[in-house]
């Protein structure tokens, strides 16, 4: 399975997906990286591994992800091969054209267990909303805010003394642990659906 990654931070989630592929606990390959940042570190993890990468040009819009840039991300990683698109800190919400390129085939990884706190800052939300778990999600992405079916889903505890740092540590080690174990359940559907 070939997957493309879009990112816009460190990338310690494709850092994750990467160790179970090298521990043979999942069968693919990371076939292209994309970030809308130039400074974002996801895109040094990919070049030390010899991951082609890219930059999506935005436009100069903050946070918005303009039709021709999504129109361009959906070229370039279907002339990659990308089977599975895994976004994995990516801080744009994707939208047509890229969903219709990749029907069914696009994952994000959130920090808290939706549909509880979707948008950005999940722990943050959590924190200040007085919860005593929070946790993270992967689920396939369609049009709206995080509200695609969950794929899996984990449970993290939020401690009295936790700080934003200190819960959002906490919420990504059940990150990486789980964005694997998910793209090889997306994995297996796909073999069975085929
Ligand atoms: C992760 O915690 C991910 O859940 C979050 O960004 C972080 C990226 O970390 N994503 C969102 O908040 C999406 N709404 P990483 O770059 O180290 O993988």
């Amino acid at each position: 399975m070939r997957l493309g990654i879009l990112g816009s931070g460190s990338g310690s989630n494709m850092q994750a997906i990467l160790d179970a592929i090298d521990a043979g606990t999942l069968d693919a390959e990371i076939v292209l990286v994309l970030s809308d940042r130039p400074d974002a570190y996801i895109l040094e993890r990919a070049r030390e591994r010899g991951i082609a990468t890219g930059l999506i040009d935005c436009r100069g819009f903050r946070t918005k992800f303009p039709d021709e840039a999504q129109a361009e991300t959906a070229k370039a990683l279907q002339q990659a091969g990308v089977d599975l698109i895994c976004l994995a800190g990516f801080l744009r919400l994707v939208k047509q054209p890229l969903l219709e390129a990749f029907p069914n085939r696009i994952l994000n990884i959130h920090p808290a267990l939706l549909p509880a706190f979707p948008g950005l800052d999940a722990w943050v939300q959590a924190l200040e909303a007085g919860v005593s778990e929070t946790g993270c999600t992967v689920h396939y992405v369609d049009a709206g805010m995080d509200t695609g079916p969950a794929i899996l889903q984990a449970k993290v505890p939020v401690l009295p003394d936790d700080t934003p740092e200190s819960l959002h540590a906490r919420i990504q080690e059940q990150e990486h642990r789980i964005y694997p174990e998910a793209i090889r359940l997306v994995q297996e559907s796909l073999s069975t659906a085929s």
